[in-house]
């Protein structure tokens, strides 16, 4: 084994990014690091009542690194029926944005009337009378890497003016999917196997009467046009190189950001940095690699610059040239991707570091050393565009899903 890391380091490993002009795999028309990652709805209805159904909505999101984080999910379609609307009686664990024209009913209310509901996620402090299992998390929807627990999020909805069985019924079209700032394209709704579901027991199983699904993509293309929102700033451990993110990242300096870390009551949003990203990962190597030694360890910090903005388990997908299988992390969780070996996904230790809060306050920065190894059959210069000499950058770092801006030497 040893002979394997007996690579002769003459030259510290330093990064350096050479281009920003990499823009052209932004509207590549899938993900690399998840060729298949989607969110798939999946509508079952569960039971028929007089003038309708009762249906069981799951939201699945198995992306590997993707997460919907604040300002949560939002699901919407339009009703398919071609004489009178469906309505929505009921919701639990969602509600409707919009109760929309329900004024041709005298008593008994419904939810929604809309023509194209659209539901949201209710907030963690719902009441138990409110909740179905997998609601209730202010829309935040966590990566299948992450915690494949909290990646489905469901609501109940009891449907009236709809069909009452099998072939009276109709698929709801045209789908949209909303997860947080990222917008989503929805395939059409489908007839799925139907799903069978478990008693808590254990000694029996159910299925649904009907089953839908519908599939919708991460828009990519959309990426092209929005301002970045993390940089990435490289040291040597005694500060001696730097490379600092480029003056104006992620926007230009305004009235909205301040100065004086604090953030008063209304706005700025965000305290004024020469970057002027809400994000800012730090690389700083702590031990270089020694002459017989065979890795290099960093020291990875994320600071968040924004003054009313918590991030909750957070994602932070780093592709380097030095990372392998013997990759190591101590004090964040992290997991290789399958497709492309030299990233991997790393994201926070619970009550440690997986919350980053806002500015000027504990916690607004947090931290975690990874241990890069480059092993006999990495060749850095032909692996990667960003090496040079004998500096080596990340090829691509992603905050939250986001691809952030590298600083240059
Ligand atoms: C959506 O994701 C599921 C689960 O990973 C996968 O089985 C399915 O093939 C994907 N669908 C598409 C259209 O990519
Ligand atoms: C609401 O619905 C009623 C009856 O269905 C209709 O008469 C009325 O014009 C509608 N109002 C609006 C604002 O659409
Ligand atoms: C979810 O999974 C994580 C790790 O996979 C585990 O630590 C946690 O307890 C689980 N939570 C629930 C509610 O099952
Ligand atoms: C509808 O229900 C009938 C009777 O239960 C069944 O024979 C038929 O296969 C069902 N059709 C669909 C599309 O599920
Ligand atoms: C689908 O819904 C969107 C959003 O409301 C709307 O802009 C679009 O026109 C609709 N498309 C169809 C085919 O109904
Ligand atoms: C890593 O950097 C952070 C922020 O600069 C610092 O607080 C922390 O002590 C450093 N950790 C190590 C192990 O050097
Ligand atoms: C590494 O790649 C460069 C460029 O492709 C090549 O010139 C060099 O010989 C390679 N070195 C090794 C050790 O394979």
């Amino acid at each position: 084994m040893n002979s394997l890391f007996r690579v002769s380091y003459t030259i510290s490993f330093f990064f350096l990014f050479s281009s920003l002009c990499n823009t052209s795999i932004l509207v590549a028309a899938h993900d690399p690091y998840d060729p298949t990652g989607n969110i798939t709805i999946k509508w079952d209805v569960m039971s028929w009542t007089p003038d309708g159904y009762v249906a069981v909505v799951d939201i699945v999101n198995s992306q590997l690194y993707r997460t919907v984080q604040p300002p949560g999910w939002k699901l919407g379609w339009t009703w398919a029926r071609r004489d009178e609307d469906e309505i929505l009686w009921s919701v639990f664990g969602g509600q409707a944005i919009d109760q929309g024209n329900c004024s041709r009913f005298i008593s008994n209310i419904p939810h929604s009337c809309s023509k194209r509901p659209v539901i949201v996620d209710l907030p963690t402090d719902t009441t138990l009378n409110q909740r179905i299992t997998n609601c209730c998390r202010g829309g935040r929807l966590s990566s299948r890497y992450q915690a494949i627990n909290k990646s489905t999020a469901s609501f109940q909805i009891s449907v009236g003016n709809a069909g009452t069985t099998n072939r009276t019924v109709r698929m709801p079209k045209n789908f949209t999917f909303v997860g947080g700032r990222a917008e989503y394209t929805c395939g059409p709704a489908k007839m799925a196997r139907l799903s069978r579901f478990t008693t808590p027991d254990g000694r029996r199983i159910t299925q649904a009467l009907l089953t839908w699904k519908v599939v919708c993509t991460y828009k990519r293309a959309n990426v092209a046009n929005k301002l970045p929102t993390c940089c990435v700033s490289l040291s040597s451990f005694n500060q001696q190189k730097k490379a600092n993110c480029p003056t104006n990242s992620c926007g230009r300096r305004m009235e909205t950001c301040n100065t004086q870390g604090n953030p008063g009551i209304v706005p700025p949003l965000l305290k004024c940095t020469d970057h002027m990203c809400p994000v800012n990962i730090k690389l700083q190597i702590l031990q270089q690699p020694k002459e017989k030694g065979a890795y290099m360890t960093v020291n990875v910090s994320i600071v968040n610059f924004n003054y009313r903005m918590n991030y909750i388990d957070w994602t932070l997908l780093v592709n380097h040239p030095f990372i392998n299988k013997l990759t190591r992390v101590i004090h964040a969780n992290h997991k290789q991707f399958p497709n492309i070996k030299m990233a991997q996904l790393m994201w926070g230790i619970k009550r440690r570091n997986d919350i980053i809060t806002t500015s000027g306050r504990k916690g607004s920065a947090i931290s975690w050393v990874m241990q890069l190894y480059k092993d006999s059959s990495t060749n850095a210069t032909s692996t990667s565009s960003s090496c040079k000499k004998d500096w080596c950058a990340p090829n691509e770092i992603l905050f939250n899903g986001d691809r952030c801006v590298i600083a240059s030497l």
